[in-house]
This record gives C-alpha cells, sequence and structure tokens, in this order.
C-alpha cells in the first residue's frame, strides 16, 4: 500500500518524507486555504520535496475550465496529478486527459457507480471519501470493498486511493480491503506508529539494559 500525506503543509510533508516511506501528496482547495503563499509556488514546492504523485485540483466545474486549469497544473512539474471532480463534465475531462498522457485523481467519490465511471474514463487514480459517508451514518468502507471488487472483475487499472481517512483504523481497514493508495493527515500518519505496549516494552528493555550494560562487553 502507498502512503499519501493529504496536506499542502510543506512542514508537515518534510516530516514524513525524511522517514523515507512517503509515496505522495493530496490537496485540495480546502488544505491549501490553510496555508501562506501562492498556489503554484506551494505545489512546486512540494513537488520538490516529494518523489512521488502530487495532487492539485482544479476549481472550474466546465470541460473547457477543466481542460485549461489541468494543462497549467501539469505543465508545473512531472509528479503533478490533476484532481477533478467527479462531474459529467469532470468525466469528459478525465477521458480528454488521459488521451494527452495527463495524470488524473477523480475527487469527490462517494459510490461504487462512481468509482466504475472514473476507471473507464481513464482516472490515474479515484478517491472515495472514507470518512465523509461515516460523517453521515453511513459505511464509507463498504465503499472500497465494492469498487475493489468492481476494478478486480474487469482488470481496471486505476488505482483506488482511500481518502478522507480520520484514525488508524481506516487506514488498516482500507489496506485489508486492497486499496492501492491510503492518503491521510499527517495526524494520523502519526499515529500509525504509536502503540502503548511498545512504549511500556521498550521502557522495561532499557530499564533491564540497566542492570546488565557493565556486562556488555
Ligand atoms: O483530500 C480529500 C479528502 O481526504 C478530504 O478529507 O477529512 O476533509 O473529509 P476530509
Amino acid at each position: 500500500m502507498k502512503f499519501f500525506l493529504d496536506t499542502a503543509n510543506l512542514d508537515e510533508i518534510k516530516q514524513a518524507a525524511s522517514m523515507g516511506i512517503l509515496d505522495g501528496v493530496t490537496t485540495n482547495p480546502t488544505l491549501v486555504s490553510r496555508e501562506q503563499g501562492k498556489f503554484k509556488d506551494m505545489l512546486v514546492g512540494i513537488c520538490e520535496v516529494v518523489n512521488g504523485p502530487v495532487s492539485a485540483e482544479v476549481v472550474s466545474t466546465d470541460f473547457d475550465g477543466m481542460m485549461k486549469e489541468a494543462h497549467e497544473l501539469a505543465a508545473l512539474h512531472p509528479n503533478i496529478h490533476v484532481k477533478i471532480p467527479m462531474l459529467r463534465e469532470g468525466m469528459k475531462a478525465v477521458k480528454a486527459l488521459s488521451s494527452e498522457g495527463i495524470r488524473t485523481n477523480v475527487t469527490l467519490c462517494f459510490s461504487a457507480s462512481q468509482a466504475l465511471l472514473a476507471a473507464k474514463a481513464g482516472a490515474t487514480f479515484m478517491s472515495p471519501f472514507v470518512g465523509r459517508v461515516d460523517d453521515i451514518s453511513g459505511v464509507g468502507m463498504d465503499i472500497i470493498t465494492d469498487i475493489r471488487t468492481i476494478y478486480d472483475n474487469y482488470g481496471f487499472e486505476t488505482e483506488i486511493l482511500a481518502a478522507s481517512l480520520r484514525h488508524p483504523v481506516h487506514v488498516v481497514e482500507a489496506a485489508l480491503i486492497g486499496a492501492d493508495i491510503a492518503t491521510m493527515p499527517y495526524k494520523v500518519f502519526d499515529q500509525l506508529f504509536d502503540h502503548p505496549l511498545t512504549d511500556i516494552g521498550l521502557q522495561r528493555f532499557l530499564d533491564d539494559w540497566e542492570k546488565v550494560k557493565d556486562r556488555v562487553s
């Protein structure tokens, strides 16, 4: 499973990248709005830190507008993947962009039928938003299960990018189902490392080592 960070914060991205296990970054207009600086400079800065896909979202909702923005974003850096919303015009744009070799990430997906459309349009990634379905008393992870089955049934190459992940269990569940990628806030990435028994066990080892350290050599 690939790990992406869902943030536009360069400090968080640098911190995760320094671990050597960061595979990419996803951004969206909300995440960008939380940071200082110009959008395109921000994206180039992220691409210089991350050796992998960086998703940047268009804000147009018509075909021509999305295509114009997509070309501008894709020209910024080879790592850019253009995030296109799950709209009728959006799928037209994804089809056109994929035929040009521009990689895409279909966003705002909440159903298996939308995932089927994204794959047929040739999306590189499709992003089901798990947490937002949970927020309205649905079971977001069930959508990932259905999409995995459908994509495997037909050999679609579109990768499932589990998004809107809110806690480590979401990441583990997505991995068990076989999502290709999990994108998560830095907080969730950091939480993946923690277990109280690790802390307790380490402390016990260190305490016991104190008793024998004079006999090491
Ligand atoms: O980037 C898309 C998605 O991960 C957003 O997550 O927490 O705003 O629902 P959230």
